[in-house]
């Protein structure tokens, strides 16, 4: 059996977990505990994983630029900067420039790309708050969703305070650059929720297959999912010196993985169990949402135009379009199509160093394709 790629990041993932608790800290009992409630089941932590294995990679790529984060000269000067402005919670505030797990890191990532990777997993989970309660989903990570265990006021909230962590987490960076471009991000899942949310690209009335739909699907997909891979993936070779080479290297790798793996995800939708899933499986049909197994089933059986133009409303259309799709192709030509975009992924950084990140990045590409949830 070969060495697992992945191994070089293990140890470093295993303080993040814990630094991220930290920065969701709140002096109030309630919010702190359903800020931190989807830290305590396991999550894939696929993005800060990226960002890791990003920033180990381009470790050994010479840099065109040695201007660093301020976070990174910081950790080498002995200069105790103030912590965050008093308040009522001040004592809670976790962000105090040394409040890094300080145990012995690998010094290939810098601690301004380590709190990168923290901060895309704040957004990541902001943004599952805010996706159970517009999904009224009842799970996620095989537990019951926040939503559903503190309501909807308080996981909306909780989701706003993660935001705003990860917000104060970000400036403390001193990068414009990464500022910009994850403050991009949130914009971002806004505007691929609302297209999901709002199909202009489709006449209701009269719905008809076209390639638009199919292109709209994948602007969706990128706003929702793959902009915070990509943009954190870009972010962390930044941060890293690089110049637009190597930043734009990752970025495709970002891009091209993100989009993989939501296709992936919109697959097993249909193909997988609620319990494998730890969510609740079919729940995009259920929610009215044409995503990509559909959409090319639509190309061969043109009835589903109808039940796409109701949103799966009428009597039996869930399942009558559930049996269309899985009796058609649609589910093999998504799972083509993220394996085409896995397959950029990996040329996008084919010129990187040979390097265990390097594999590791690579190997993210089969794990992609190859997860059940
Ligand atoms: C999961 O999708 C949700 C997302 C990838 C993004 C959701 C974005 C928002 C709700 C916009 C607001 C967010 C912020 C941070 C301001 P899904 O519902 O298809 O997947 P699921 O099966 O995991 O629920
Ligand atoms: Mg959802
Ligand atoms: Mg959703």
């Amino acid at each position: 059996m070969g060495i697992d790629p992945l191994r070089g990041v293990a140890k470093e993932m295993k303080f993040m977990t814990g630094n991220i608790r930290q920065l969701l800290g709140s002096g109030h009992p309630m919010l702190d505990t359903v800020a931190k409630y989807y830290t305590q089941s396991e999550g894939k932590y696929i993005r800060p994983m990226l960002v890791l294995l990003m920033s180990q990679a381009t470790s050994a790529i010479p840099r065109s630029n040695t201007t660093f984060s301020s976070l990174d000269r910081r950790r080498e000067s002995t200069i105790d900067d103030p912590i965050a402005p008093s308040s009522v919670l001040a004592d809670t505030n976790p962000l105090a420039e040394n409040s890094y797990d300080s145990d012995p890191h690998d010094p290939s990532v810098l601690p301004s790309q380590r709190r990168l990777a923290e901060i895309t997993e704040l957004i990541h989970t902001a943004s599952l708050l805010h996706d159970d309660v517009i999904d009224t989903s009842t799970s996620r990570r095989g537990n019951p969703s926040a939503n559903q265990t503190f309501g909807n006021k308080m996981a909306v909230l909780a989701g706003d305070f993660l935001l705003g962590r990860a917000s104060v987490a970000l400036a403390r960076l001193r990068d414009p650059e990464v500022t910009e471009l994850l403050a991009t991000v949130i914009a971002n899942l806004v505007e691929g929720e609302f297209m999901q949310l709002k199909n202009t690209a489709l006449d209701e009335k009269r719905p008809v297959w076209s390639e638009e739909t199919v292109t709209y699907y994948l602007q969706k997909t990128y706003l929702k999912s793959a902009s915070l891979i990509s943009k954190s993936c870009r972010a962390a070779a930044l941060l890293g010196g690089h110049g637009s080479e190597v930043v734009e290297a990752a970025y495709q790798y970002g891009k091209n993985l993100g989009l993989a793996f939501q296709l992936v995800d919109d697959m097993l939708d249909y193909t997988v169990s609620g319990v494998e899933l730890g969510k609740p499986a079919g729940a995009d049909l259920e929610l009215g949402l044409a995503t990509a197994p559909l959409l090319f089933a639509w190309r061969e059986q043109p009835e589903l135009g109808t039940l796409v133009g109701r949103k799966f409303g009428g009597d039996g259309d869930v399942s009558r379009a559930r049996s269309l799709v899985l009796q058609s192709d649609g589910i093999e030509q998504t799972r083509a199509l993220a394996q085409d975009y896995v397959d950029k992924a990996a040329r996008a950084i084919a010129s990187f160093p040979d390097s265990d990140a390097k594999r590791g990045l690579i190997d993210m590409c089969s794990k992609v394709m190859s997860r059940r949830k």
